[in-house]
């Protein structure tokens, strides 16, 4: 588990216990990401992931960050049989592997994984989605804002991962210099979330710190 200062360990341990997988490929995929480093989304994280699709009914689904394809399959599954899922990764060996995945769950038909540089990819994506899950490099959420807004439909959900960063964002005092930059860029994204008069913002205190928005306000522009 991540060390972070988000929640306390006990905490942490006790959900981690709850929250154990019981469904056979999400509990390999949970043990390949542990062994090869890969960033998927926290137990008590997917599990509220899962919990606003479940709420929110959502038939379009955009995802920035596949890696191995374990969130998208969790809200593929959590949706209608004619949701569909756009997702969107850069890297060439995750998207083998979330193929192989992806397919392993019969969801071929449902996630429609889009290869290459967010940034680019959602430039050329109009149709607009119910909601979106930000969950890539946290260093441009900033960048990724203003595709993200566009293509967020009026009533839309805009959920993002990542962003207290284990708990850095929010202390004071000492930043080792390799998270700096991360942390500047953070707060100022959380700052335009929550004065954006378009949104209504909660951040959530769980894993990694997510962020939930509604698109209360008009998307016209
Ligand atoms: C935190 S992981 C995603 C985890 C996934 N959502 C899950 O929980 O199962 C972030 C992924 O974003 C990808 N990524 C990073 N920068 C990207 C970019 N600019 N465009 C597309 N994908 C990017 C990385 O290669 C990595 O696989």
């Amino acid at each position: 588990m991540l060390e972070n200062e988000i929640t306390y360990p006990h905490i942490n341990s006790f959900l981690a216990d709850v929250l154990k997988q019981s469904d056979p490929l999400l509990e390999e995929m949970e043990k390949y990401a542990r062994k090869a480093y890969i960033p998927i989304i926290q137990p008590e994280s997917a599990q509220f992931l899962k919990m606003l699709c479940t709420v929110s009914k959502p038939k379009r689904v955009l995802e920035i960050g596949t890696a191995i394809g374990y969130s998208s399959i969790i809200l593929a599954r959590t949706m209608d049989e004619n949701g569909v899922i756009d997702t969107v990764e850069i890297d060439e060996d995750m998207i083998e592997k979330a193929a192989g995945y992806i397919k392993r769950a019969g969801l071929e038909n449902k996630i429609r994984v889009l290869h290459g540089d967010a940034a680019e990819v959602l430039e050329c994506l109009g149709t607009p989605y119910d909601f979106i899950f930000l969950d890539a490099a946290k260093g441009r959420y900033i960048e990724m804002l203003p595709h993200c807004l566009r293509l967020l439909k009026p009533e839309g959900i805009f959920v993002t991962d990542n962003v207290l960063y284990r708990g850095m964002v929010a202390k004071d005092g000492f930043i080792e210099h390799k998270h700096r930059t991360i942390i500047v860029r953070l707060k100022e994204y959380i700052n335009l979330l929550c004065r954006n008069n378009e949104l209504t913002t909660s951040i959530i205190p769980i894993g990694d710190g997510i962020t939930v928005s509604v698109r209360t306000g008009s998307n016209e522009s």
